[in-house]
């Protein structure tokens, strides 16, 4: 496809701040010494770790990000972080709808749909989150809610260029579980054919879906290369360098 492979560190509520600058300036080392696959690499860790893992990763164009934002640009909400900081703090992109924050925190598709419009407001790119859980798999609904999160979630003013889907199956988050490739195209092609209808068919086609759940180095080639997966969204292999790297480099 025409479409670039975003390859995207999420890790999560993990590191402290020796280690994490660490774990960037490695990450940076890397990326100098090559041979540098021709990708987007982004990595997003915890917010009080976003400044110092950027400046451990600025000579290398590996982007920083951020695992969430607050759906307004300033105000009375304690504890949360706006979208304006993160772009200042020179983030590119932000996770959004993560399973763990919908199911941590409750966070509804409209509350998804209201973050992802305040990324877009801040110039950020919206990764947004679906997927299913076992029992939902399991009764034979993975399409009617991984569908509807995507119809639900989808950010007013959408396009290719600000907008990421990622597809995660809850049961495959930190699990050692991964997707078949069968799975995944499944998913993967009936959430483009849905965007067809949310955003038109050249939109669709140039959107990029990652999947996420248990990418490892030696999963990653198989899960790139199918039609309509994009990308990866890495938990766990994206907390040490050459895990990260390595699937950065499959395929
Ligand atoms: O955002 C990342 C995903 O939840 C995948 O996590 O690679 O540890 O399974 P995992």
């Amino acid at each position: 496809s025409n479409r670039r492979i975003l390859i995207a560190g999420n890790w999560k509520m993990n590191g402290l701040l020796a280690d994490s600058v660490a774990l960037g300036r490695d990450l940076a080392a890397r990326w100098a010494a090559g041979p540098r696959p021709d990708r987007d690499l982004l990595i997003c860790p915890p917010f009080p770790l976003i400044a110092p893992v950027a400046a451990a990763l600025a000579k290398s164009e590996i982007e920083i990000g951020a695992q969430d934002c607050h759906p307004a640009p300033s105000g009375a909400h304690t504890g949360d972080v706006a979208a304006p900081l993160l772009a200042d703090l020179g983030c590119g992109a932000v996770i959004l709808g993560h399973s763990e924050r919908r199911a941590d925190h409750g966070e509804s598709d409209a509350l998804v749909k209201a973050k992802a419009e305040a990324a877009l407001s801040a110039g950020l790119t919206a990764i947004v989150c679906v997927g299913e859980t076992l029992a939902e798999r399991e009764a034979g609904h993975t399409l009617d809610v991984t569908l509807g999160q995507l119809r639900g979630s989808l950010p007013d003013g959408a396009n290719p260029a600000t907008v990421v889907i990622a597809y995660e199956p809850v049961w495959a988050i930190g699990t050692g579980r991964v997707a078949t490739p069968a799975q995944a195209q499944e998913v993967h092609a009936a959430l483009r054919a849905e965007l067809i209808e949310l955003l038109g068919e050249s939109a669709a086609a140039a959107t990029r879906i990652l999947y996420g759940g248990s990418m490892k180095p030696d999963n990653a080639a198989d899960l790139l290369a199918l039609p309509d997966v994009d990308g990866g969204l890495i938990g766990g292999a994206s907390l040490k360098a050459a895990d990260f790297w390595a699937i950065a480099c499959a395929g």
